[in-house]
C-alpha cells in the first residue's frame, strides 16, 4: 500500500464519525483533503462544515459543500459535533504536531470549537516524543527576533518559513533540534511569549481518537 493510498483509507474510515445532519471541522493538509472528497460522497447527509484554513474552504465549496464561519455555526449550535483533520506528528499521550501546512492557529480554533477531534494519520507520524518534525510556531511579523530568541533559549534552532504568511497576516518560525517530553508545558510556555499567536503543539487540543493507517489496515487508538 502507498502512503497516498493510507491516506486514502484513512480519510474514508472517518467518514464513520460524521454526524448525520451536524456541522463538521475540517482540517487541512494533504490527508484532509482527502477526508474531503471522501465527505464530498456523503454531502446530504451533513449541514455543512467550517474550514480551518481558506484552501480547505476553496476545496470543499469545490464539492458543493456548505461552508459556515465558526463564529455563525457557533450560533446555531453549542459545538460542532468533530473536527477531523492530520497531524504532522502524534505521541502516546495523543499530543500532536501540526502545522506542517501553516494553519495551526485556525486548526486549534476549531478543535476548541468541536466536541470530538479525530486525528487521521498513516504510521509515519507515530513518534515516542514530538520534536523530529520541525515545530510551527505562528508569529506576528514585529516578535520575530523576540520569538527567534526564545527557540534558541529552549535548545531549538528558528528559521522562519521563507515566503509563507498565514491566512492571520503573520509569519511561521519553525524550530527543529528538540524532543519534546512535556508537550503541555511546552505548549504553555511558547504560547505565553509576546507575539506568539500560538504554536503548533496540540496538547490541551490534542486528538481524542487517532486513526492510524497501516499497510494491514486502519487500527484506531
Ligand atoms: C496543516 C497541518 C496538517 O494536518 C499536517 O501538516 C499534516 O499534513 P498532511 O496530512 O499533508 O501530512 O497541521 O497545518
Amino acid at each position: 500500500m502507498t502512503q497516498d493510498e493510507m491516506k486514502e483509507a484513512v480519510a474514508q474510515a472517518a467518514l464513520q464519525y460524521v454526524v448525520k445532519g451536524s456541522i463538521v471541522g475540517v482540517g487541512t493538509g494533504s490527508t484532509a483533503n482527502k477526508f474531503i472528497d471522501a465527505l464530498a460522497t456523503i454531502k446530504e447527509n451533513i449541514k455543512g462544515t467550517v474550514a480551518s484554513s481558506e484552501v480547505t474552504a476553496e476545496r470543499l465549496k469545490g464539492h458543493g459543500i456548505p461552508v459556515f464561519e465558526l463564529n455563525d455555526a457557533l450560533t446555531q449550535v453549542n459545538k460542532l459535533s468533530v473536527y477531523i483533520d492530520g497531524a504532522d506528528e502524534f505521541d502516546t499521550g495523543k499530543n500532536l504536531t501540526k502545522g506542517g501546512g501553516g494553519a495551526l492557529t485556525r486548526e486549534k480554533i476549531v478543535a476548541a470549537g468541536s466536541e470530538k477531534f479525530v486525528c487521521i494519520v498513516d504510521e509515519s507520524k507515530q513518534v515516542e516524543f514530538l520534536g523530529a518534525f520541525p515545530l510551527p510556531i505562528e508569529v506576528i511579523p514585529m516578535a520575530r527576533e523576540v520569538v527567534m530568541a526564545v527557540a534558541k533559549n529552549i535548545g531549538g534552532n528558528a528559521q522562519v518559513r521563507e515566503g509563507f504568511t498565514t491566512d492571520n497576516g503573520n509569519i511561521i518560525i519553525d524550530v527543529t533540534g528538540l524532543t519534546i517530553k512535556d508537550a503541555r508545558q511546552l505548549e504553555d510556555d511558547l504560547n505565553e511569549v509576546p507575539g506568539v499567536v500560538t504554536n503548533g503543539i496540540f496538547s490541551h487540543q490534542g486528538a481524542d481518537i487517532v486513526l492510524m493507517a497501516t499497510p494491514e489496515g486502519v487500527v484506531t487508538l
